[in-house]
C-alpha cells in the first residue's frame, strides 16, 4: 500500500500547540513551502531522541485549503520511542524540520459507501477523510473505537460534525465495537478505511477475508506503533556481517541496525511495503509481528520478519506477564 514519493524537507513554525484529549496535543505548523494535504496524507517530521534526529510520521488531521496550516496530534504513548515524549515538549514559535503532505492512504472518491473506522488517536488519519465525505455528500458512517470519552481526541466536534454518521464504541461505557457486527451491513460496493491499533485492524481483516468481501475495498494505515506484546529488548544477530546488536525497547530493529553500520534496504518504515524483510533462521522467543504487509499464514510461519516495525520477545513476554522474560534472540539474513 506505501507508495514510492519524493519527499520535500522545509522548515515549519509551530503556531499553536493545545491538549485536545487525555495525553494528546494538537500541534500545528505554519510550513516554508505550503501544500494542501490530501485526506490521508501524513507528515513526516525531525523529532530529537538522545540528541539524535530521528524521523517520525504523523497524520495530517486537517489543513488550511492553501496548506499554509497544517495540524497533526500526538498521543504521549506509555511506551513511546520516543518521538511522541519530544514531541509533547515542543512549544510555539518553535522551528522543526518536516515534510510537505505525503500520501499513502488515498481516499478513493466515488464509492457507493463508506465505512471510516478510527481506533484511538488513529482517529486522526480518519477524521480529514469523513469531513471531505461529507463535503462530496457521500454515503458514509464513522465509527470511532476508544477507552473512553477522555481519550478520543476531536470526539465532541466529530459529534457536531457528523451527527447520527457517527458511531462511537467506548469500551467504559459497555459499548465496544464487535466486528461481525459492523462488517456484516458491509457489501461489495463499500469501502472501508481504517486506522488504529494493530489488534483491532487485524481482526477487521480477518472478519472481512471470512466474509470473502473484496481485499481492495479494504484499505488502512499503520504508523507500525502498537504490537501484540510491551516492546521488549532483544538482541538481533547477523552472522554474514559479524554483526550482534541489542535492540531497546524504544528503537526499532531497522533502526538498530542501521546504528551498527548496516547497509538496510527499506521504504515506508510502517510494516506496510514489506522491504525491509529479513529472514530469520534461528530464533529463541517469539516474533511479534505488526506489519500489515504479511498473510496471517506467513506471519505464523515465522520464517521472516518487516523489521521496520515487527520485534522479538521473550516468551514470558506478554504485558500481563511483567518483565521477567528472558532477553529474546533472533538470527537473520539481511538482504
Ligand atoms: S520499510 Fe516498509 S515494511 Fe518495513
Amino acid at each position: 500500500m506505501a507508495v514510492s514519493q519524493t519527499q520535500v524537507w522545509q522548515s515549519a513554525i509551530v503556531v499553536e500547540v493545545s491538549e485536545i484529549a487525555r495525553d494528546i496535543k494538537r500541534i500545528v505548523f505554519a510550513p516554508e513551502l505550503p501544500v494542501k494535504a490530501e485526506p490521508g496524507s501524513h507528515i513526516d517530521l525531525l523529532v530529537q531522541i538522545d540528541g539524535e534526529d530521528v524521523q517520525r510520521s504523523y497524520s495530517v488531521v486537517d489543513s488550511s485549503e492553501d496548506g499554509s496550516r497544517i495540524a497533526i496530534s500526538v498521543f504521549k504513548a506509555p511506551l513511546s520511542r520516543g518521538g511522541s515524549e519530544f514531541m509533547h515538549t515542543v512549544s510555539v514559535g518553535d522551528s522543526m524540520r518536516i515534510t510537505q503532505p505525503l500520501q499513502n492512504f488515498p481516499l478513493r472518491v466515488g464509492a457507493q459507501k463508506y465505512v471510516l473506522l478510527a481506533g484511538g488517536i488513529g482517529v486522526t488519519a480518519i477524521a480529514n477523510m469523513a469531513r471531505v465525505l461529507k463535503r462530496l455528500k457521500a454515503d458514509y458512517n464513522l465509527v470511532f473505537v476508544g477507552r473512553s470519552r477522555e481519550a478520543m481526541a476531536y470526539f465532541a466536534e466529530l459529534e457536531a460534525e457528523h451527527g447520527e454518521r457517527l458511531q462511537a464504541h467506548i469500551d467504559d461505557e459497555g459499548t465496544s465495537l464487535k466486528i461481525p457486527e459492523l462488517l456484516s451491513d458491509v457489501d461489495q460496493d463499500t469501502e472501508l478505511y481504517m486506522c488504529g491499533p494493530i489488534r483491532l485492524m487485524d481482526a477487521v481483516r480477518r472478519t472481512w477475508i471470512e466474509r470473502e468481501l473484496d481485499l481492495p475495498n479494504l484499505r488502512y494505515e499503520t504508523f507500525g506503533n502498537s504490537g501484540w506484546f510491551d516492546p521488549q529488548e532483544f538482541l538481533v544477530r547477523v552472522p554474514k556481517l559479524g554483526l550482534e546488536v541489542v535492540v531497546p525497547p524504544d528503537r526499532s530493529m531497522l533502526e538498530a541496525l542501521e546504528d551498527a553500520g548496516a547497509d538496510m534496504m527499506f521504504d515506508c518504515r510502517k510494516g506496510e511495503c514489506g522491504l525491509c524483510e529479513v529472514r530469520i533462521t534461528e530464533l529463541t522467543g517469539v516474533i511479534d509481528h505488526r506489519d500489515v504487509f504479511y498473510s496471517e499464514r506467513q506471519q505464523r510461519l515465522n520464517q521472516k520478519m518487516n523489521c521496520c516495525v515487527s520485534r522479538v520477545v521473550g516468551v514470558a513476554g506478554k504485558a500481563s506477564e511483567g518483565a521477567s522474560a528472558q532477553r529474546a534472540v533472533v538470527t537473520i539474513e539481511a538482504h
